[in-house]
C-alpha cells in the first residue's frame, strides 16, 4: 500500500530498545517487499517470531490443470460446486478453477468455522467476497469483511478467516503483488483525481488482533518447489498474533465494490475504465451498475473483441448481465474467453441493448497475459454447450447446443 499507517505500541525511532512494562525486550520484525527495496513495515513481537519447533507437509487440494485444448470459450457454474449446504475451510476447502503460472483462481463456501492460520508465501492474495461476511484476523489486526469487498493480503502475512455466516469467497491467488495500477497513481504513489476510488475507500485494520497465550500454533504455508505450488504446516512456539504495534505501508485492506465509481461515456468505453488492481501479467476489473452509453446512436453492449494478448475471465456476481443473454450464464457464472478467439455478446443482446440507459450488473473481471488452464473445480462444474451459443448450432449439427454436462 502506498500510504503509512502505525497501529499499537511501537518505538519513536526504528530499529532501537523497545520494552514493555516489565523491561523485557520485544522482537522487531520487518516485512518487506522486493528486499528492502519496496514498501515494508515494522511489527513488534512479544515473542521470538522465528521460534519454529515443527515443519510438515501439507498436502494441498487438488491442484492440477488441464489446457484449454482443443481452445473454446468456457461456461463454468460455480454455484453448482458446492451442493446446497455443503461448506468447507476458507483456506484448505478452496477448489481450483483456472490458474496458470502468474495466478490461480479457487472458489469455495465457508460455514461459521474459523479457517486454519495461513499464510501465502507465494504472492498477494485478492479474495472477492461474493456473500457473507465475518473478520479476517490478521498479525496487522483484524479486517472486518462483508458482501461485495476484496480482501487484499499482501503475500506472507498470517492470518485466518473467521466467518460469522456463510461466506462465498472467489479468491484470486497472484504469484505477484497486487495493487492499483500505476496509471492511478502519483509518482509519490497517492491515487489521482481520474482514478474509480481512493484512499477513504480502502480499509486497513484499526486495530490490534487479540491473541491468547496459546503456545504450538500450527500455520499453513503455501510455496513453490520448483514450478509447483505445495503446503507445508510450521508449528511455532508462540502465538503469530502476539503483535504490540506495528508501522509501515504494507498491510492488508479491504475495499467494497460498491465505493468504485464507474467511469462512463458518450460511446462504449473499453474494460480498462473498470480497472481495480493489477499484479504480474494480470489485471483485476470490475463491471458495475451504471448509466451507460448516451451518444443517440450508441450500441451499449460491447463490440466483439480479440484479446490478442489476454484470456478474460467473468464471474458474474449480481444484476442481470446484458451481454450475455440467451447463453445460459447467469449469477455464479464464470466465462472465460481465451484469447486467439473473438468474443462478445450473444447476438440478440446487440438490438435489445438499443436505447438502453442504465445496466444493472455486476461482474468481477480476471484478464490473464498467458493462457488459463482448467482446475478440478472448473472442469466439475463446465456447461459444455456454451462454446456453441452464438451459433446456435453446436457440434452435432441440427441447431441446438450440445450436451449439458450438468444440466
Ligand atoms: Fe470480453
Amino acid at each position: 500500500m502506498a500510504y503509512y499507517r502505525a497501529l499499537g505500541d511501537i518505538p519513536p525511532k526504528r530499529h532501537t530498545q523497545h520494552r514493555d512494562a516489565e523491561g523485557k525486550l520485544y522482537y522487531e520484525e520487518l516485512m518487506g517487499e522486493e528486499g528492502f527495496s519496496s514498501d515494508s513495515s515494522l511489527l513488534y513481537h512479544r515473542g521470538v517470531p522465528s521460534a519454529l519447533v515443527d515443519s510438515q507437509i501439507w498436502e494441498l487440494p487438488d491442484q492440477t490443470t488441464t489446457p484449454n485444448h482443443p481452445l473454446k470459450a468456457r461456461h463454468l457454474r460455480l454455484h453448482t460446486l458446492f451442493v446446497a449446504g455443503e461448506t468447507a475451510d476458507a483456506v484448505t476447502g478452496r477448489r481450483l478453477v483456472l490458474g496458470n503460472s502468474d495466478v490461480r483462481i479457487s472458489y469455495v463456501v465457508t460455514g461459521e468455522d474459523p479457517s486454519a492460520y495461513y499464510r501465502n508465501a507465494i504472492g498477494d492474495e485478492c479474495v472477492y467476497v461474493e456473500s457473507g461476511g465475518g473478520v479476517v484476523e490478521t498479525i496487522f489486526g483484524p479486517l472486518h469483511y462483508r458482501s461485495g469487498d476484496y480482501v487484499v493480503i499482501p503475500r506472507a502475512t498470517t492470518h485466518r478467516w473467521v466467518p460469522n455466516q456463510s461466506s462465498r469467497l472467489y479468491a484470486i491467488e497472484a504469484n505477484s503483488h497486487i495493487a492499483p495500477p500505476k496509471r492511478y497513481l502519483s509518482r509519490y504513489g497517492q491515487l489521482l483525481e481520474h482514478a474509480p476510488y481512493c484512499e477513504r475507500d480502502l480499509h486497513g485494520p484499526t486495530q490490534l488482533q487479540e491473541a491468547g497465550d496459546e503456545t504450538d500454533v500450527d500455520v499453513l504455508v503455501k510455496h513453490r518447489v520448483g514450478g509447483k505450488v505445495v503446503g507445508t504446516r510450521m508449528r511455532y512456539a508462540t502465538h503469530p498474533f502476539d503483535v504490540v504495534g506495528w508501522d509501515g505501508c504494507l498491510y492488508p485492506y479491504t475495499f467494497n465494490i460498491d465505493d468504485f465509481m464507474p467511469i462512463t461515456g458518450k460511446i462504449h468505453q473499453p474494460p480498462p475504465v473498470h480497472q481495480v488492481f493489477e499484479g504480474h501479467n494480470f489485471v483485476v476489473c470490475n463491471f458495475l451498475p451504471r448509466k451507460v452509453d448516451y451518444h443517440e446512436l450508441s450500441v451499449p453492449v460491447p463490440y466483439y473483441h480479440s484479446n490478442v494478448d489476454s484470456d478474460e475471465v467473468m464471474f458474474y456476481v449480481g444484476g442481470d448481465y446484458e451481454a450475455r443473454k440467451g447463453s445460459g450464464i447467469n449469477l455464479g457464472s464464470i466465462s472465460l474467453h481465451p484469447g486467439g478467439y473473438a468474443h462478445g455478446p450473444q447476438p440478440s443482446a446487440i438490438e435489445a441493448s438499443l436505447g438502453a440507459e442504465f445496466f444493472d450488473e455486476s461482474a468481477v473481471m480476471v484478464d490473464t497475459f498467458a493462457p488459463l488452464e482448467l482446475g478440478e473445480g472448473g472442469l466439475a462444474v463446465e456447461d459444455e454447450a456454451y462454446a456453441w451459443t452464438w451459433a446456435n448450432r453446436g457440434p452435432d449439427g441440427n441447431g441446438g447446443p450440445a450436451v449439458f454436462s450438468n444440466s
